[in-house]
């Protein structure tokens, strides 16, 4: 059965100065599921929700939602989606709570405020719902913009950079609200520049780079496949270069030396790990301390878009290399 509510076939688009912002790209969106779209600037991603949001045209390809295109059936698709989009825009002098409900107005849907009042509640809004919007902070205008975007109660949630610029604790409430909305059964689509948000939130990631989808897969399963381990060995005494005893072993040095890195497959019949050990011994190498490491999303986000060979810098690990807020 296939239950996708968005089917996504062959999306392409150049735009008009030439840019290949998408590349045939094929996607289905599971009913209930948060899916991430991780890359870089300029890969595509707001492109290709723009494209299935109805605002910027496809060179060729269809979007299906709940079957149905989204062309041919627009007032369907336009009822069921709701974009949060990157760039905030925002009546500077009208109030949250009549922002909210024009906007559900704008759709055709009946007045209903208890709706928009549990709607704005859910979001911890309701306290600021007699502000005007230019007094308020811009975590704060963000959710107003998601409760805009819910205002007319789609299934559908597209959210484009949601926490980019936001500090760590209003990411981690407005993670919180993704969820609940979530468990509440809507379909979650988030781009981020933020891998931990993608680690942290998703059922689902997809990669996606120079306008293809380079890797779409369950998170877990995206982790566990790409995923390599290391073996760190502090060394007792600094070696000024990996010994050519060890070329065998996939081995570098860090840490000026004192530390030993092995990179291993943790799912081969043989990690390699006690051969290696009984090398270290025979060469008289000693070592105070071991520690195995799974490499992250991070990581494998690095090699699936940059091919490999990068260093992540610790203490930098949370935001892309290309990335960034804006
Ligand atoms: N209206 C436009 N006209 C021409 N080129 C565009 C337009 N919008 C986007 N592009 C180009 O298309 C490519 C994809 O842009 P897009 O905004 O989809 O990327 P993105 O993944 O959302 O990036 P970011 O992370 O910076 O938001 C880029 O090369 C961009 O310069
Ligand atoms: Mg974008």
């Amino acid at each position: 059965m296939n239950d996708a509510i968005l089917s996504i076939r062959g999306l392409r688009k150049t735009y008009g100065t030439g840019v290949d912002a998408l590349k045939s790209v094929d996607l289905d969106i599971r009913r209930g599921e948060i899916f991430a779209l991780l890359g870089p600037n300029g890969a595509g991603k707001t492109t290709l929700i723009n494209i299935v949001c109805g605002i910027v045209t496809p060179s060729a390809g269809e979007v299906l939602v709940d079957g149905r295109n989204w062309q041919s059936e627009f007032r369907y698709a336009r009822e069921r989606i709701g974009l949060v989009p990157q760039e905030l825009t925002t009546e500077a002098f009208e109030t949250v709570w009549n922002t909210t409900r024009f906007s559900r107005g704008l759709y055709g849907k009946p007045r209903n405020d208890p709706y928009v009042e549990d709607l704005l509640k859910r979001l911890s809004l309701l306290d600021k719902r007699k502000s005007e919007m230019r007094f308020l902070s811009g975590g704060m205008k963000r959710r107003v913009m998601i409760a805009k975007a819910l205002s007319h109660e789609p299934a559908i949630l597209f959210l484009d950079e949601p926490t980019a610029g936001v500090d760590v604790e209003l990411r981690r409430d407005m993670w919180e609200v993704v969820r609940k909305l979530r468990a509440d059964g809507t379909t979650i689509i988030l781009t981020t520049h933020y891998i931990e948000e993608a680690e942290e939130m998703a059922d689902r990631v997809g990669v996606i780079s120079k306008g293809a989808l380079v890797a779409v897969d369950e998170k877990r399963d995206l982790m566990a496949k790409m995923g390599k381990k290391t073996l760190e060995i502090v060394l007792a005494d600094p070696l000024p270069a990996v010994p050519p005893e060890l070329a065998e072993w996939k081995v570098d040095l860090a840490d000026e030396g004192h530390v030993l890195r092995y990179q291993f497959d943790s799912h081969a019949e043989r990690t390699g790990i006690a051969s290696l050990m009984r090398r270290l011994s025979e060469l008289g190498i000693a070592y105070k301390d071991l520690s195995t490491h799974q490499s992250s999303l991070e990581e494998i986000f690095v090699e699936l878009v940059h091919g490999g060979g990068r260093e992540t810098v610790p203490g930098q690990g949370l935001s892309l290399p290309a990335g960034g807020t804006k």
